[in-house]
């Protein structure tokens, strides 16, 4: 690691920039208004409410003030969608908070307003809409988001920026061709290539702005080799993806207590109703694919069944999402499991979670800038497999295998809190790295 600036001065303002402001991205930014006047609790963010050790005195630190991140008071916020409304207008149609809140901040909250999309409807097959850019190719669309990045930092002040998508979920993808390297990307980019879909232009041009980027979704967006390289050279810090927040937060808190007290688990059924945009959204089965792999992932690195065979080794885990508008944000998730214990005799457990999408969304998306950032200013750059707390698919560098087990992230992430912390101790006048 390069020597680090941690110091956040009180004038210095980190602009927040949101591909796709919809509902997680305005309960974010309207949260961040309230908390930030003292008039709501930030609660479920480890970078407001969380401490650290950072020596051997025993003695806990703010994670705010160890490292220095910037202050809510120091974020502005931009972002880009395909719908013109406000950030007040879409935080109303998208009934996440209640006017009680959203009335107190309304006129700071219509003040943000979404830059025209770059959009290809074929990637996202649910939605269309006007307020979208023209370009005459996709290394065209880049160039005009490359310019809205540093319009946006220009015209608002700002010292730094960094971006987090908040955009929907994009029809499955696997890498190819054109994204083994920056040349055969770029390539692509020229003629417009099909395998490169909304998310990597954004993606491709904060990289090449130098904007670090975290990706809320399961899409490709920045997860593959050139994306990689490309963060590397230009010294960018990376994260994705997919947010973790409702059915797979349980199930990766869950399952490593099996784990731990050597129970079986024959089956794990895990079905969903939600009825936002991001559900019906999820209800083309091409985008619902690419969520359904991401949430299959985490229970095999989890159990282990390569290692115990006798306990996992049959499991059968199906993942299911239905589109039913009643319930708006407000999710209800069941998991049945199904465990066993001494001698082979089954159990069964039942959770049911009515949960709050965006409720639970906002706090990662606010911790996620922050410590982007501050990775940023510690000179880190490529993947941050450490921010993998907060994914369902973390991104890992080629050959290290995703950790899913909640608390073994948390160990993961309170590790490299801890060495920023310090190294901020240790330098904490050094001159900017970047
Ligand atoms: N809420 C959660 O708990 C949670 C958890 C994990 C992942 N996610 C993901 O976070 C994302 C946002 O969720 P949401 O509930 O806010 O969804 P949403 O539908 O309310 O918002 C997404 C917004 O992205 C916009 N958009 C789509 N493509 C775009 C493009 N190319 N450019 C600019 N804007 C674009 C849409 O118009 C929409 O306003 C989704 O991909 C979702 O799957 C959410």
């Amino acid at each position: 690691m390069q020597p680090t600036h941690m110091v956040s001065r009180p004038s210095e303002r980190l602009g927040v920039l949101f591909p796709g402001m919809g509902a997680v991205a305005t309960t974010t930014i309207a949260g961040v208004m309230l908390a930030r006047r003292g008039l709501a609790p930030p609660v479920g963010s480890l970078t407001q409410l969380g401490s650290l050790r950072v020596d051997g005195s025993g003695a806990e630190v703010s994670v705010r003030d160890a490292l220095a991140l910037t202050p809510l008071d120091g974020l502005v916020f931009g972002g880009w969608d395909l719908f013109g409304d406000n950030a007040y207008e879409v935080a109303v149609h998208a009934r996440v908070l209640e006017d009680k809140h959203l009335d107190i901040v309304r006129d700071e909250l219509s003040q943000v307003r979404p830059m025209t999309a770059a959009f290809y409807p074929e990637y996202v097959r649910r939605l269309r809409g006007d307020h979208v850019k023209k370009a005459s190719s996709k290394a065209d669309m880049v160039e005009q988001l490359r310019a809205d990045i540093r319009g946006f930092k220009r015209d608002n002040r700002c010292d730094r920026l960094v971006a987090v998508w908040c955009g929907s979920t994009e029809v499955y993808m696997e890498p190819a061709a054109v994204h083994a390297t920056v040349e055969a990307f770029e390539a692509g980019l020229a003629r417009s290539a099909a395998e490169i879909s909304n998310s990597q232009l954004y993606a491709w041009a904060c990289l090449r702005e130098g904007v670090p980027f975290a990706n809320g979704s399961p899409n490709l967006a920045a997860d593959f080799p050139a994306a990689t390289a490309l963060a590397q050279r230009n010294g960018v810090p990376l994260a994705g993806k997919d947010f973790k927040t409702g059915q797979t937060l349980m199930k990766t808190i869950l399952a490593p207590g099996f784990r731990a007290r050597y129970l079986g688990v024959r089956g794990w059924f895990s079905t969903n109703i939600l009825g936002n945009r991001d559900g019906e959204v999820l209800d083309d089965p091409d985008s619902f694919r690419a969520k359904e792999v991401s949430k299959l992932g985490v229970l095999e690195s989890i159990l282990r069944a390569d290692l115990y065979p006798e306990l996992y080794g049959q499991l059968s885990h199906k993942v299911r999402i239905d589109y039913y508008p009643p319930r708006g944000d407000a999710k209800e998730g069941w998991d049945s499991i199904d465990i066993f214990g001494w001698l082979g005799y089954p159990m069964q457990i039942k959770v049911n979670f009515l949960c709050r999408d965006s409720i639970l969304a906002a706090p990662v998306v606010l911790d996620l800038a922050l410590l982007l950032d501050a990775s940023a200013r510690a000179g880190m750059h490529g993947i941050q497999d450490w921010l993998g707390f907060y994914f369902k698919s973390p991104m890992t560098p080629a050959g290290r295998p995703p950790l899913h087990d909640l608390f073994a992230q948390a160990a993961a992430l309170d590790t490299t809190l801890r060495r920023l912390a310090q190294e901020h101790r240790a330098a904490p006048d050094a001159a900017p790295a970047r």
